[in-house]
């Protein structure tokens, strides 16, 4: 990526990082646990992926990246609530997270499991109080609820992870992996990419944010997938290895580490192609390049 990129990446995951602190400043009494757990997975780092995606297509359509960065964090709330269930001893069991002990081995399995719920209803919460405050029209708001819940619930990520664990232990076959892939990665990618249209209000431009997104989950997942048997922990800051102990269906499990590349080189390619109808895309072309050759 191009140093003028760099800056503008830079700048992005300073206001999100400032912003998800700020959600989760409060420390109530006698709920201090459950706060300090949401915000010790929320700021244990993250390439903050999706927020970055739903400023950079508000701003391609036209709108003010910088004035919605708290609607970018509803975004990162739901995905971090994903992580900590997914990281459960009842799901994927993993111990690290973000180069830290996963919220489970910090702070228990209750507390973990209630942290996910809370940060999943804050980022709703969030989404209304920018309605509240007049940033965004009552009928955006509702917009934006119907495209997340969607992308959440069991047409979502959480379907996805329903199918996930369900094809542990035995190899399925492609087509049915692509629709693992959609819900699982790609549901909250293409919430991200859609909310930053819908916020702009370049309504016309849905399909194609979709159609991009599509490919980037997809090509992301895929690299994933790879990361889990060719990275380190020291990279990427979880255990690698894991999809092989759980007997997970992947990409790699389904082409092989050498087909799975391709496979995400062709997707890269074919989401640059979609992200050739938007104006002002450089900084997200470098983007999506580079996470193809990703290493955390
Ligand atoms: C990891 O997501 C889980 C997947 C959906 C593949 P990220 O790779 O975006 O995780 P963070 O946010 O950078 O930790
Ligand atoms: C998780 O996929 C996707 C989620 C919905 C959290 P993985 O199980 O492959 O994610 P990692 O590798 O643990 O980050
Ligand atoms: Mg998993
Ligand atoms: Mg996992
Ligand atoms: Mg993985």
């Amino acid at each position: 990526m191009t140093e003028n990129s760099q800056l503008t990446l830079n700048i992005y995951l300073k206001h999100i990082n400032d912003s998800l602190k700020a959600l989760t400043a409060e420390k109530p009494h006698l709920r201090e646990n459950i706060a300090e757990a949401m915000e010790y997975s929320l700021m244990a780092g993250g390439k903050r992926l999706r927020p970055v995606l739903m400023m950079e297509f508000c701003r391609m359509c036209g709108g003010n990246a910088a004035e919605i960065v708290d609607l970018a964090c509803s975004i990162e709330l739901i995905h971090t609530f994903s992580l900590i269930h997914d990281d459960l001893p009842c799901m994927d069991d993993d111990d690290y997270r973000r180069g830290k002990p996963s919220c489970h081995k910090q702070f228990g399995e209750a507390t973990a499991l209630l942290a996910g719920d809370a940060l999943n209803t804050l980022a709703f919460e969030v989404i209304a109080e920018a309605a509240m405050q007049e940033k965004i029209s009552s009928q955006a708001a509702v917009m934006l609820v119907s495209v997340l819940a969607k992308a959440v619930g069991v047409n979502g990520m959480i379907g996805g992870q329903i199918i996930d664990l369900a094809a542990e232990n035995r190899q399925i076959n492609i087509d049915e992996l692509d629709l693992l892939q959609q819900y699982k990665t790609g549901a909250l990618i293409e919430a991200a990419c859609v909310m930053g249209v819908i916020i702009a209000g370049k309504y016309d431009m849905i399909p194609a944010a979709a159609e991009y997104a599509d490919c980037l989950g997809r090509a992301f997942q895929i690299v994933d997938d790879i990361l889990d048997v060719t990275g380190s922990f020291e990279e990427l800051g979880k255990p690698i290895g894991s999809d092989a102990e759980q007997n997970k269906s992947t990409y790699v499990t389904a082409l092989g580490i050498e087909g799975a590349q391709k496979e995400a080189d062709r997707l890269t390619e074919s989401a640059l192609t979609v992200l050739r109808q938007f104006e002002d895309h450089d900084f997200l072309f470098e983007l999506t390049k580079d996470l193809l050759h990703r290493r955390s």
